[in-house]
This record gives structure tokens, sequence and C-alpha cells, in this order.
């Protein structure tokens, strides 16, 4: 296919820059792109759904990209795309700020999907017309397939349950487009014209409320743009390995280990591209879980034989936090500790070139600036700004394009343990923010205890895995007692456990009363100086998830 050496800057405000690499990658800021893979291209309007998209195709085997809208038509084709999604949105098509795509992306002769928003300016482009609509379509709705010779509904039920969510509707199609389907408040739910491939869906296909909606999107991909099912984390540990050596070459690289998904599945795939290339320094900051250490030991130490520079800084991390009880002075305290351990570390590992990062896609999806759009204001407040600049490593990010759940699926190919790659979300400060007031040691002791056995529990009823997180705080107040004939003074124990997509909102979980009984029983039983458990009824918002 020949892509040349080129260096090109794209949109309006000169933020997209597609840099050559090499023929089977191209880097754009910090994103890669793999122009030799059958993939889609999503634009994006400013849609919460965007990244829900992108999920849905790679759920159909099929790699996707997602690019700001108005990324210029001639970058869009240097990737081949078989086809090409524009997301919703919360603009009017016809308001003076409307975010537009570069027109000439409807000459490419792709195929196209324009949902909800996408499909009103797919529509108003070619010559159809967008009106506000009478009354807001939001919530559930149901779909009529006309044309039942559709490949967008092949295989699926005339009548189908669709999510909507928008104000605008179509009022008149484009040229050559016929309606495909109606809904109670749209006689174009979904709109098509076959000949030039090009199809709109007013209705929202990629969220859990449209439940046939993966079909309609499996159908776009594999039917309409012709996509094969290439896109496997077994096909991308290959591309991975290769695009790792490539850019490490015979270079050493470093990796900060925490025991946590990303950074366990970063390890495992740098070493099986580089080897003993790759040292992974680990630090016990003393504020780690009860056999947290040792688990990472065994399994990067022993099992995959890495070479594993354990740092055992728990002292100067205990010391820097002793008296300390205000909870952005303990964050800021283990996070610089940790700096300064690690850039200690680094140096005894020897020089490298490289450092090595578990940044995942939707740490680099660039936010669409459009107001009234929640995912733009939705970045991590956790973690950012990473190590200092003075740190002169180029870095290597071999899971930058991929999702969340694409990580966990490539840790388990990689020979992972599940319970690894499964695990829940553990805050960066660890143990520190369960425990409310100073840390100490014995109180770093009672809340290990009570934590393994919330984990244990709550594996054995199945519940670990299906919920977000479920864990115990430590809350240094004493409350009286009595256990057998002695009266106690001792600390409550709090059990917080909570469903969420993203840890942005979530909800608490209702465990049933027996294993709440059990996990209160065996916590007062079995961890000394607890007398009391309760169980965290708040929602995020108001709460939040840690207790702090
Ligand atoms: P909050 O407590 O803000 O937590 O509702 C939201 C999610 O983030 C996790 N969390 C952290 N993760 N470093 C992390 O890596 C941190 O400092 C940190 N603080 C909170 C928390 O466990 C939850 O999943």
């Amino acid at each position: 296919m020949g892509v040349d050496r080129f260096s090109v800057a794209g949109t309006g405000e000169g933020r997209f820059f597609i840099l050559f690499d090499s023929p089977k990658w191209l880097s754009a800021g910090n994103k890669v792109f793999f122009p030799m893979i059958e993939q889609i291209v999503i634009l994006d309007f400013g849609s919460q759904y965007t990244q829900v998209i992108a999920r849905r195709i790679r759920e159909c085997n099929v790699y996707s990209v997602i690019l700001r809208y108005d990324t210029p038509a001639a970058e869009i084709e240097k990737l081949h795309p078989k086809g090409i999604i524009l997301s919703g949105g919360p603009s009017s098509v016809y308001s003076k700020d409307a975010p537009l795509p570069d027109q000439a992306i409807f000459d490419l002769g792709k195929p196209m999907l324009g949902i909800c928003y996408g499909l009103q300016l797919m529509a108003q482009f070619l010559g159809g017309s967008v009106e506000q609509g009478q009354k807001r379509e939001y919530g559930k709705g149901t779909l009529q397939v006309k044309e039942a010779s559709s490949p967008l509904f092949a295989g699926l039920p005339a009548t189908l349950q669709i999510w909507n969510s928008h104000g605008d509707k179509l009022t008149r199609l484009p040229k050559g487009f016929k309606s495909v389907a109606v809904s109670e408040n749209s006689d174009f739910a979904a709109i098509g014209h076959s000949g030039r491939k090009m199809y709109g869906l007013q209705f929202h296909p990629e969220v859990a409320h449209t439940p046939q909606g993966r079909e309609i999107i499996s159908n776009f991909v594999h039917t309409i743009c012709g996509c094969g099912k290439n896109w496997t984390m077994r096909n991308y540990v290959d591309i991975a390995v290769e695009q790792i050596r490539e850019q490490v070459g015979k270079e050493k690289v470093i990796l900060g280990l925490s025991g946590g998904v990303d950074s366990s599945v970063a390890a495992a795939l740098i070493h099986k591209a580089v080897g003993d290339q790759l040292t992974c320094i680990f630090v016990n900051n003393g504020v780690l879980r009860d056999r947290e250490a040792d688990t990472v030991r065994e399994v990067f130490g022993r099992h995959f034989q890495m070479k594993l520079q354990y740092e055992d800084s728990k002292k100067i991390f205990l010391d820097r936090l002793k008296g300390v009880t205000d909870p952005e002075r303990k964050r800021k305290i283990i996070g610089r500790t940790f700096i300064e351990v690690f850039q200690a570390a680094t140096k005894r590992a020897g020089k490298a070139r490289f450092l090595a990062q578990g940044t995942l896609y939707p740490d680099v999806i660039e936010s669409v600036p459009i107001a009234g759009n929640p995912a733009a204001m939705i970045k991590s407040h956790h973690n950012v700004g990473g190590l200092p600049k003075k740190m002169k490593f180029s870095l290597v990010e071999p899971l930058k394009c991929l999702f969340k759940d694409e990580v966990r699926e490539l840790g388990v190919e990689l020979g992972l343990p599940r319970e690894m790659v499964y695990r829940q979300p553990f805050p960066g400060p660890g143990l520190a923010v369960r425990i409310l007031g100073e840390v100490t040691p014995s109180r770093l002791t009672i809340l290990r205890g009570a934590d393994s056995i919330v984990v244990e529990e709550m594996k054995n009823s199945g519940f670990y895995y299906k919920i977000w997180q479920s864990f115990a705080v430590l809350l240094p107040i004493r409350s009286v007692g009595v256990m057998g004939d002695e009266r106690t003074y001792d600390f409550t124990i709090a059990i917080r456990a909570v469903e969420s997509q993203d840890g942005m909102t979530a909800d608490w979980v209702k465990l049933p009363y027996e294993l709440m009984e059990k996990l209160s029983s065996r916590i007062i039983n079995e961890v000394k100086g607890v007398n009391r458990v309760c169980f965290d009824i708040t929602s995020k918002p108001p709460g939040t998830i840690e207790w702090e």
C-alpha cells in the first residue's frame, strides 16, 4: 500500500499532526494510528457516547479510532478507513457555532453512518432539512423497520426497542435517501441511501438501552463496510511486540509496576517484546494491602522471570506520614515521596532511554470542547501530572490505543493471572485514603485485616467481579462494645461497596444481608481492635468513593 514519509498538520487549530513513524503505524500527537489495520473512523461531535461507539465497534472485532469532528478528509483518507461514523453531539445543526465536518468527507466514497446529530448533519449537507422538533424525544422508544431488506437491520425483528436523546428532527430527506424505519415521533428514525452506502439513525444504537444496537453496529461494520474480524487481542500482541521492538531497539526500558491492571499488562507485553531490556520497579510505599508486594514478586519475578527491582520504601513513606491528618497533605506526601523514590530507583536500575507507561486510549482522546458536553469535563482528577519533566525519558505506551476491557483481555492473552487482570481499582495512595486521620502502623494492621476479609468474602459470594469496588475503611473513633464478658473500646470499620462505570458516579450496592452479616461477624471476631462495622449507603455524588 505504501504509506509515504509524511508530516502533515491539519485542523483549524493546528492540533492534528500526523507524523510518519513507520509504514505500519503513525503517531499523531500522543495517539497511534494503524493504517494497515481495517478500521472505522468515528468523528466526534461531542457526544457523551462517542467512546461507547468506539468500544461497540471493537467488540465486533473491528478496530476503531476517534478523531475530532473537523479532521480534514485528506487526513482521514490516509488511514484507509472502511467506513466513517458521525457521532451524536449536543449541538443543533442550524446553530451558528455548530461543529461541522470537512465537507469533503461526503465525497470520499466511504460507507457512512450518522448517529443522531450525525444523521442530521449528513442529511443537511446532502440537501435534506432539519428542524426543531415539537417535543424533545428522550428515553425509550419503539422502532418499526419499514425496509426489511435494509442491510442495517438484517437479521433483526421488525420492531425494536430503542433509546432516543434529541430535540431536532429531520423533516425532509436528502435526494436518493429513503426512510428505512420509523419511531413514535419520527418518520425518519433510520434512513439510508443504499447506492452510496450512507445511513443515519436518529436513535443511539451504541447504548445498552437499545438492546439490539450491537447487531445494528455489527451490520454496519461487517455487511455494509465489509470489515472482517481482525481486531483481537491475540493479533494485537503481535502488532504491539513488533512496534515495541522497533521503537526500543537495543535500549533499556524502565517501568513503574504498581500491581494494578494497566502497569501489569504493560509489563507483560513489553517483557514479551524485549525481555531483559525491561526493568520493572516496584515501590512498596507502606500503604499496600496484605500480600500485595508478595503477589507482585511471585507473578513477575518468579513466574515471568522479569527483572524486578523491589524498593522497600515503607519506612520513608510512613515516617513522612507521621502525625499528618489532612487528606490532601497525605496524598501530596505520598505523591512526592513516590517520585523521589522512583527517581533514585531508576538511577540504580542503570541507564535507560525509555520509560514505559500504561496510558490507555481514553487518556489520549482529545475531548471536543463543545458547551454542554459532559464528557469534556470528565477528566480523571487522580494521578495527573506524573513524573517530573526533568526525567528525560522517551515514553513507551503500548496500551494507548486500547480501552480498559481490551487491556484486561490482553492481560489474559499474555498469561497474567485472572485475579490480577480483573481486580478492582485500588487508589495510588493506597490504604492511606482508607484510614481517616493519621496513618500509623497499628492502624494499617487493622485495616489490612479487615480488607482481606472483605476481598475474600466478596470473592466467595461472587460479588467481587460484578461490582466496581468493595473495601473497608478504618474510622479511628472509638465506641463501646462488649465481647464475652469484657467491655471493649475499639475502632469502627465502614464497608463500602459501589457499582460504577468509570468511577465518576457510583451507586452503593445492595449486598444481601447474609453477606453483610458474615462480613461484620468475621471482621469483629478476627480483627483485633475493631468492635463495630457499618455499611456505607451513600451514592456518588454526593459522596466520593474513597473516604480519605
Ligand atoms: P473518588 O474517591 O474520587 O474516587 O470518588 C474515584 C475512583 O478513583 C479512585 N481513586 C484513586 N485512584 N489514585 C488513583 O489511582 C488516587 O489518588 C485515587 N483516589 C481515588 C477510587 O478508588 C475510585 O475508583
